[in-house]
């Protein structure tokens, strides 16, 4: 029987999508070959002459009757390499003679460990196609799943692995697809490296012979690797040009994606759940759903890709999809008071948030249990009465009458061993029996895949729901994993763990939504540890990174937005010098590098003067002005702070967004140092109506150009616009409204 959570989860990650037109699916009986077709794009593949699903287009959208080629096999390569190996397919069984990444890999209780899959039958409902496949001897049968949104063109791809046979066996290998790419040698493949408080670094390498891997072995997602991938064809630097195919995988367990360019060079990804230590059991009539990898395709770009991305995430993934609301402008008390929180501190810092036009205020770390430092208290989730000696409701009042609605920061798998909870319930943090448990931060992690934790987390989240009027939870998660035991099952079922944890996460997310369904969520993993489609299905916006650095995190928001949604990507206005480069910039300045998707204000308020004030509230009356453009627009990369990934980035950053209507368009434009005296480069916006006018407004208190008030799209985005930004760390910012 399948899991309830894998079931739930596989229906709502390829269910929704209403095809715009009846054909979205084709099979096409005399070749075998099943077509999907949505965006600008066109997949295909077919049943060979050995019964493989076998890879035979994905590109630009072909025209309706285009002839697309039976699949059949390659010949294999000399003795060395065979048909199985040389032959691309769509969901490969490690059997036969496969030397590449298979898609599944299972060891059978008699030590048999060939699986060989054939086509079987298939279904198409609506814009979802399933095909089913089964091992040529045992009945062990994979359901592949293909679900296209008509929009972007950006396919679904998902399995669900069940066993028929009589007796339990192990999965030890499972992808949820593996995505072929035209044969080819002139490929670059972009990926994403990171870490604590410097996430999100692009990499572009030249795609050869051989295997590339990126992966998270540490039970979360991590700030190592985004699972996330684009291979260029033909790479440019022109931002918005040429053939790009992408992927991002929606889960946020140990994951791992493949690139592998084979001895015909043909270019394969295969990605799922890390193999690594894997070994589930599925005992007889058991079913396991992978998580959904989305791949998609354009002739536009990286730009263009990411813009796909955007656009898909907003209206196919998020909890509020297919209109998320725009990110209120926020207060966050952690970088002005960490631990120290009191009732009196916070209203305070309250009162002078509104005054700027503040409309969350958002009250971090340090308000439950004995949580003086990072030593004690997580696990206990009550009120401190030390802090807060009538509770939350005082200050959740006094937010409510100053016009804001109220957040609060969780970090609810974790407890440190000093806490009531943990002293109470030592058995319910991951470990192996007998052996140390490493802490990190002084915490160790609970083990979600135990029903007893599951029902923990959820009760103390939901009563604190249900006895607050809480709007918002900063859910944050500071640790990755050490010693994955799993003492209270049977040994040969400890391993599910990996799945079962971040099962259990997704449900107590979607539950929590379903009861509260006001509540708005924010993933935080000390940072961007844990930011990927599987988790942003649940949560309204992330925290990219724990550096606040306003340079810094122009190189970490360019990198963020290759793979997620200026919509969900928040950014706070700390204090200056910031606490990680001890580097000294304007208050305009740190504004604008936040402004560029959800803003926040986590400074120190106390320490402000009047033109402080003065300027952050004529900048968040600014960014009221721009935000749906900037948060749901397009984006176009004019100028990219990175340097492939090296920690030093370009000396000017710009990023320009058009509102889909193309009504408004905002941009931001940075400098870091200037040199020799040499002018900002010239900007040519994109994106624009060639034939509307424009009229130009300064975000800033003062122009930073000679431009035009008012000039066609197409002057725009010809003209060469000439800033005046010079000098060390400096920024402007301007919009363009459509004159009606
Ligand atoms: C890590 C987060 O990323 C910070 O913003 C803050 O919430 C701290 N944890 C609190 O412990």
């Amino acid at each position: 029987m399948k899991s309830f959570a894998s079931a739930v989860l596989a229906a709502a990650a390829l269910a929704g999508f209403t095809a715009h037109a009846q054909d979205a699916v084709t099979y096409d009986a005399a070749t075998k070959v099943f077509r999907i077709d949505g965006g600008q794009v066109t997949y295909a593949f077919g049943v060979n002459d050995l019964d493989e699903l076998q890879p035979v287009y994905w590109g630009a959208k072909l025209v309706t009757g285009d002839p697309l080629p039976a699949a059949h096999t390659n010949e294999g390569h000399a003795s060395f390499d065979l048909p199985t190996s040389t032959t691309p397919q769509e969901f490969a069984g490690w059997g036969a003679g496969l030397y590449l990444e298979p898609a599944l890999k299972i060891t059978f209780p008699d030590g048999n460990r060939d699986l060989v899959l054939h086509y079987v039958s298939h279904t198409i409902e609506g814009s979802t196609l399933t095909v089913r496949l089964k091992d040529i001897e045992r009945e062990v049968f994979v359901d592949v799943r293909y679900a296209m949104d008509p929009a972007t063109g950006v396919l679904g791809r998902s399995a669900v692995i069940e066993n028929k046979t009589t007796t339990p066996l192990v999965i030890e290998q499972a992808a949820a697809a593996t995505w072929t790419l035209p044969q080819g040698t002139n490929y670059t493949l972009d990926t994403m490296t990171g870490r604590w408080a410097g996430e999100d670094a692009l990499h572009t390498e030249p795609l050869h012979q051989g295997e590339r891997v990126l992966e998270s072995r540490r039970g979360s997602t991590g700030h190592q690797n985004d699972p996330w991938f684009a291979i260029e064809r033909a790479h440019t630097n022109d931002q918005d040009a040429g053939d790009v195919w992408f992927g991002a995988l929606a889960w946020s367990g140990s994951w791992r994606i493949t690139i592998e360019q084979d001895l015909l060079n043909q270019v394969r990804v295969t990605g799922g759940y890390n193999p690594f230590d894997f070994g589930y059991k599925l005992a007889p009539g058991e079913s396991l759903a992978t998580p959904v990898f989305y791949g998609g395709y354009t002739h536009d770009g990286i730009g263009g890709a990411s813009r796909l991305l955007h656009r898909f995430e907003l209206t196919q993934i998020l909890p509020q999809r297919p209109h998320p609301k725009p990110r209120p402008v926020i207060y966050n008390s952690w970088e002005a008071t960490e631990f120290n929180v009191s009732e009196a501190a916070q209203e305070a810092l309250a009162e002078k948030a509104a005054s700027i036009g503040v409309e969350r205020f958002v009250v971090d770390d340090g308000w439950f249990g004995q949580r003086k430092t990072d030593h004690a208290g997580l696990g206990d989730w009550y009120v401190n009465k030390d802090k807060f000696p009538n509770g939350l409701k005082p200050l959740i009042d006094k937010v409510h009458a100053l016009g804001m609605d109220f957040g609060l920061w969780v970090e609810p798998e974790m407890v440190n061993p000093d806490s009531d909870l943990y002293r109470k319930h030592p058995d319910w943090v991951l470990n192996f029996t007998g052996r140390p448990r490493t802490e990190g931060r002084n915490q160790l992690v609970l083990n979600l895949a135990r029903p007893d934790v599951r029902a923990y987390v959820f009760g103390f989240l939901d009563k604190l729901l249900t006895g607050n009027d809480i709007a918002f939870l900063k859910w944050d998660y500071n640790r990755n994993w050490s010693e994955p035991g799993w003492p209270a099952v049977a040994a040969d079922e400890q391993k599910q763990v990996y799945v079962k944890y971040t099962e259990n996460l997704y449900g107590i997310l979607k539950e929590l939504r379903e009861k509260h369904p006001n509540v708005e969520i924010e993933s935080c993993s000390g940072g961007g540890g844990r930011v990927d489609l599987g988790i942003l299905r649940y949560t309204d916006e992330v925290w990219p990174s724990d550096n606040t650095d306003p340079y810094d995190r122009l190189l970490i928001q360019d990198g963020f937005t290759y793979a997620y949604t200026p919509g969900v990507m928040m950014a706070w206005v700390t204090d200056s010098p910031g606490w990680m480069n001890r580097r000294t910039t304007t208050v305009e300045y740190r504004f604008l590098s936040s402004m560029q998707g959800g803003l926040g204000v986590g400074a120190n308020l106390n320490h402000w003067g009047p033109e402080d004030f003065a300027t952050a509230k004529h900048l968040i009356a600014e960014y009221k002005q721009v935000r749906e453009t900037v948060q749901h627009g397009d984006l176009y990369r004019l100028v990219s702070p990175q340097t492939n990934g090296e920690q030093s980035g370009s000396e000017q950053s710009v990023t320009e967004s058009v509102s889909p209507d193309k009504s408004q368009a905002a941009v931001f434009a940075f400098l870091h140092s200037s040199t020799q005296g040499y002018p900002y480069p010239l900007l040519y916006l994109r994106g624009l109506d060639p034939h509307a006018q424009y009229r130009l407004h300064w975000m800033t208190g003062k122009p930073g150009g000679q431009l035009p008030e008012v000039a066609s799209g197409q002057y725009w985005m010809s003209a060469g616009l000439a800033l005046n930004l010079i000098g060390d760390f400096q920024a402007t910012a301007f919009r363009l409204d459509k004159v009606q």
